[in-house]
């Protein structure tokens, strides 16, 4: 099938590579002239596993003109949308983009259907992007469908995610507009859920909030747990063996970062206020999340007096397998830390460079240099902070890294 996608960022490129691997004749839409170059010459803007690989051996198009759009049956919007300061989200992008291909395809002779991947809060497709696809005379229902497909891929995983998922959910304007995109996916190992366009939208948020709230619900009763000196992950083990419970999104810690968990948290409950509805478990997941993400500062104040201390910072990426730093609970420690007078030594395997961009002034270096520090904070949990010799020093652990237990004083958050 000849596909377009508009938006060549993390999810524009991960279904862009794994349809054209699966044969489908692939344009990736974007911006930015240098991706452009890069994912041409078959390399990849951004790591992930497996995508290096992909790209090198699958032809992926990449273009910066919207007319290239023309023959496709299906075009996917996966341009990214972020926080405004109300906490709903910003469509601006998602519009301008619709925009380019409302006006473009206002020509096309053939059926299209046009698919939003971005994640976008309940009513949006209907409300805000249809009626701009209409807006040079199109029909949708006639001249065009239109579909609201969700995203489910974890960063570091999302190759495999993409091509291995748990669901594939349709939200459809009718059944014309679903059985395209119906025919895309059938061959996927994996239930179906065709619905309609608000309904998708939702599934989405609220998959993300739930796993939003097992991680803050792991971390309350890893903080009961700590009084009491309990081994929170043995008590996540117990729970996870009942079936209806699961051992998954229960390691307790510093809580979720990333740029998905907690945007579209506060997605959803800027969404429910909107609306007169008062979202207080969602609101509490929130807020737990905050407080999670200082407590390991809390722990060192315990042994070691801040101000003019070296603290070195094993792991920036907010959580192991990328080097993005996207809402990485390192930020909101190192400004803590950095505001009350301590020098920084910083190590993460991958995420140097991005966490470089936003503190330039810190010290990166290797993770043999971070154990000299005064006291160490681990923050992601990297496989390699198993092989490090913590003997004789004090390490406050964000995750669970066995090997540091060996340490002079060692506390765990939870
Ligand atoms: C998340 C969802 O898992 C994906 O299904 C979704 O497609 C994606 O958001 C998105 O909306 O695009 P991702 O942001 O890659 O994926 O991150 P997760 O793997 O879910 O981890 C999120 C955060 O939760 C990390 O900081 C991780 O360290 C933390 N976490 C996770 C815990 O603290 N404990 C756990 O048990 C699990």
């Amino acid at each position: 099938m000849r596909i377009s996608i508009i938006g060549s960022g993390y999810v524009g490129l991960i279904i862009g590579a794994c349809l054209a691997k699966l044969g489908n004749k692939v344009i990736l839409i974007d911006l930015d002239e240098k991706k452009i170059d890069a994912i041409n010459s078959g390399v990849s803007t951004l790591y992930e596993e497996g995508l290096d690989e992909l790209l090198s051996r699958t032809h992926v198009e990449a273009s910066s003109d919207y007319q290239k759009i023309m023959n496709s049956k299906i075009v996917f919007l996966c341009v990214g949308t972020h926080s405004d300061k109300d906490n709903s989200i910003s469509l601006e992008y998602l519009i301008q983009a619709t925009e380019q291909v409302s006006r473009v395809l206002r020509d096309k002779k053939d059926y299209y259907v046009v698919t939003i991947k971005s994640t976008v809060a309940p009513g949006t497709t209907e409300g805000r992007i249809i009626p701009i696809l209409q807006r040079w005379g199109r029909k949708v229902g006639k001249d065009f469908g239109v579909c609201m497909s969700p995203e489910f891929l974890r960063e570091g995983k999302a190759v495999y995610d993409f091509m291995h998922p748990d669901r594939v959910v349709i939200g459809e304007y009718d059944s014309k507009s679903g059985d395209v995109l119906y025919s895309l996916f059938q061959n996927f190992n994996a239930p179906i859920l065709r619905t309609n366009l608000r309904t998708a939208e939702m599934v989405k948020l609220a998959s993300n909030a739930f796993l939003a709230n097992k991680v803050s619900f792991i971390n309350e009763i890893g903080n009961i747990c700590k009084r009491l000196g309990i081994d929170t992950h043995e008590v996540a083990k117990g729970m996870g063996f009942d079936n209806r419970i699961g051992g998954k999104y229960l390691e307790a810690g510093i809580g979720f970062g990333g740029s998905c968990l907690p945007k579209d948290l506060k997605m959803l409950i800027a969404k429910a206020k909107q609306i007169g509805y008062e979202p207080k478990i969602l609101e509490e997941v929130s807020n737990l999340n905050e407080k999670q993400a200082l407590k390991p500062v809390e722990l060192l104040k315990k042994y070691v007096s801040i101000k003019n201390a070296t603290i070195g910072i094993l792991g920036l990426a907010f959580k192991p397998g990328t080097d993005d730093v996207r809402g990485s609970r390192a930020i909101e420690i190192v400004e803590v830390l950095l505001g009350e007078g301590a020098t920084i030594k910083a190590y993460d395997p991958l995420a140097m460079e991005n966490f470089r961009k936003l503190y330039p002034y810190i010290k990166y270096v290797s993770k043999e240099e971070v154990l000299n520090c005064d006291a160490i904070l681990i923050i992601t949990e990297w496989e390699e902070f198993n092989g490090l010799d913590y003997t004789g020093k004090i390490v406050i652990d964000g995750r669970r890294i066995i090997k540091a237990e060996e340490a002079r004083i060692y506390e765990r958050v939870c």
